[in-house]
């Protein structure tokens, strides 16, 4: 795994939407993996504005997010496609029927999940995969657990995610204890990964990520697997 200090949040996300633009710009029908939650808001408005000044064109790149809560109506503000919207979609010339989300309020999760996995096969793979990390060492919604999940899967949020997230939420009973996630295969069969970690809450994950071995209880480890990953993270993340 690649690691890039940071001085800040900001230098973060100009790194992070370097790699996303010159991704784009070598394969412009390139397909990515993409997150959500507080830390590549700052990337997105980067990419938001170079497709803005022309730098890149997201007219033939198809994305696939890693999550959704469950269950969690598209329109609900606190949706993952609400979040997607309005911090990037909204602002950039992707064409919407390429933006792919779990429906979080599938009928049948099960099979919501297995066809978004046969979609992402069928449009070729994730050419690049966005991650951040929870403080648990969570990526997408794959909790520390004695096992993990390959495959999209529904799956329960832990007490730490629950009140984590509970920011975003008037108060933590309105949280979603349940959501639909990629899986680590889904995950770990991406082209490249870049993971972005930000503020010292994050510290004593990442440097479990960087110096400690590969567990389930570290979802976050299993990366180290992976031949093509980088790790961008600001100083405050960052502890030596
Ligand atoms: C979001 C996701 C989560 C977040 C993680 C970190 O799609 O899959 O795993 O990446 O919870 O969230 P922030 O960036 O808010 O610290």
């Amino acid at each position: 795994m690649r690691v890039i200090v940071c001085e800040n949040y900001d230098e973060v996300s100009k790194e992070a939407a370097k790699i996303v633009a010159s991704e784009v710009i070598l394969k412009p029908n390139a397909v990515l993996g993409l997150a959500t939650g507080s830390t590549p808001v700052g990337m997105y408005k980067l990419l938001a504005e170079m497709n803005k000044n022309g730098e890149i064109d997201f007219k033939d790149v198809k994305s696939f997010n890693l999550d959704e809560y469950y269950p969690m109506s598209a329109d609900n503000d606190q949706s993952y496609r609400y979040f997607m919207n309005e911090n990037l979609f909204n602002h950039i010339n992707i064409d919407i029927n390429n933006t792919h989300v779990l429906n979080g309020l599938a009928k049948d999760p099960e099979k919501e999940c297995a066809d978004f996995d046969k979609m992402i096969d069928e449009a070729g793979g994730i050419d690049l995969q966005v991650l951040g990390i929870g403080q648990n060492g969570h990526i997408a919604f794959n909790e520390p657990d004695s096992f993990l999940y390959a495959n999209t899967h529904i799956t329960d949020l832990t007490e730490s995610t629950i009140n984590a997230n509970a920011r975003f939420f008037e108060k933590i009973e309105d949280v979603p204890t349940q959501a639909l996630t990629m899986g680590i295969a889904s995950i770990l069969k991406a082209k490249r990964i870049i993971i972005l970690a930000t503020g010292s809450s994050k510290k004593e994950v990442i440097n479990d990520l960087i110096n400690g071995e590969i567990s389930t209880n570290n979802p976050a480890s299993m990366l180290k697997v992976h031949k093509d990953v980088i790790l961008i993270c600001d100083k405050e993340a960052y502890d030596k």
